[in-house]
């Protein structure tokens, strides 16, 4: 294995460094990025700083007190993804910024939402409910023969039907799939069609430019691949959506002020998608995992967490009774595998007694590709920059031992 990966001191990234600021690597094999992945010092240091100044201030005057550093937040988000702070909206977490976005579209009985066969759990939850609540049409592209949207028939779709709203999955929450945003961005905007993307799990492992993309909401997480807190997501809204008015259903007295007794007035920038309340720890955390990602290098990143997927579907494909699910081009930093004749959950409650941490999925989190690939559920490995090579063989070992019942 050793001779086929290039040793980790040969990566274009300190690993020494950013694992001595990560507390978390050195007691435990983390592996489940996808998860949350582990937080660093410099995040954890903001939270707490932030939470002592609330202590000691009062929650609305450590706000007042920080809103430089709040404004900047804006800042660092539209750093890492394009556009400018004022397209920046900070929420709880991914489907609280998608479901924000989602409630701006005006839909009328029979509109048509366009999707993939790899969209989110939630997001095709939500599509659903609208289906039942307004008569709304849900459609999904289908996937080429390898795996992945069919971005030509979808393109047909978008031109056939017309979406009120055209909804994709950057990477899925089950499988290393890396989806061409870019193609289906380019047609939604020929089209004029109104495009969220869902990068929850490629923010912080890949580079995204709103801008390429050509997206009108883009909705993530701070949690996952970006290192950041648990509690903190965002929702990129473009220039378009805030021109042509549109708004949260629900928007609040953040959002919109209450001009009179049978008015108000939605404010200018992507704000108007925020709700009131805010943990400021989170979201000046979250500042800081975005600033510390940019300063590894996002490119850097992409190409470690591939080479750790190579490696581990290499390697983990060499393991009798293990079944590496997906295709070996799939290089997002999720690999799901199945163990002949052992149930995933018991794997990762296996897997935690020795200090590695994996995930356990069901059928529930991915209906279509589980159904396709003939599977129940699947554990999940998700590896980021910081594990080592010595890690994931740390982890092979164990899932050799399970496999083999020598565990
Ligand atoms: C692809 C994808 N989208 C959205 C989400 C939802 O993110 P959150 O839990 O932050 O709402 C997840 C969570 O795993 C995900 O994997």
């Amino acid at each position: 294995m050793t001779a086929q990966t290039p040793p980790d001191k040969d990566w274009h990234i300190d690993l020494q460094r950013l694992r001595a600021e990560t507390p978390g690597c050195s007691s435990r094999v983390h592996l489940n990025n996808a998860g949350a992945s582990l937080m660093s010092s410099p995040v954890m240091g903001a939270i707490t700083t932030h939470l002592e100044l609330e202590a000691e201030l009062g929650g609305y005057e450590a706000q007042d007190a920080k809103s430089e550093e709040i404004a900047a937040a804006y800042q660092s988000i539209a750093r890492l993804i394009g556009g400018s702070a004022r397209n920046i909206a900070f929420t709880e977490n991914a489907t609280a910024s998608f479901a924000q976005a989602l409630s701006a579209v005006p839909f009328n009985r029979d509109d048509v939402i366009l999707t993939t066969r790899n969209d989110y759990a939630s997001n095709q939850i939500q599509f659903l409910s609208l289906q039942a609540r307004l008569g709304v049409r849900v459609m999904h592209a289908p996937d080429k023969a390898q795996g992945g949207v069919d971005t030509s028939k979808m393109i047909d779709l978008i031109e056939q039907h017309r979406p009120k709203i055209v909804c994709v999955t950057h990477v899925p929450t089950n499988s290393g799939l890396i989806q061409d945003i870019q193609t289906v961005g380019a047609a939604c905007r020929s089209a004029g069609v109104i495009y969220l993307v869902d990068a929850c799990q490629s923010l912080g492992q890949m580079p995204l430019d709103v801008r390429d993309i050509g997206c009108d909401f883009l909705s993530a997480t701070a949690r996952k691949f970006l290192r950041g807190p648990r509690g903190c997501g965002f929702l990129y809204v473009s220039e378009r959506i805030l021109q042509q008015g549109l708004e949260p259903l629900f928007i609040d007295m953040h959002g919109a002020s209450w001009t009179g007794e049978n008015s108000y007035q939605a404010i200018d920038s992507a704000k108007r998608f925020e709700n009131w309340e805010f943990a400021w720890s989170l979201v000046l955390a979250t500042a800081v995992a975005a600033e510390y990602a940019t300063s590894i290098g996002i490119g850097a990143i992409q190409a470690r967490v591939a080479s750790l997927v190579s490696l581990l579907r290499r390697e983990l494909s060499e393991i009798d009774g293990v079944d590496v699910l997906g295709n070996d081009d799939e290089l997002g930093g999720i690999v799901t595998i199945t163990v002949q004749d052992c149930d995933p959950t018991k794997i990762v409650t296996r897997l935690r007694s020795q200090n590695i941490n994996v995930s356990a999925q069901g059928r529930e989190h991915a209906v279509f590709d589980y159904d396709k690939k003939k599977v129940a559920g699947a554990l999940r490995i998700s590896p980021h920059y910081y594990n080592t090579n010595a890690e994931i063989e740390s982890l092979l070992r164990a899932i050799g031992s399970i496999s083999t019942g020598a565990d």
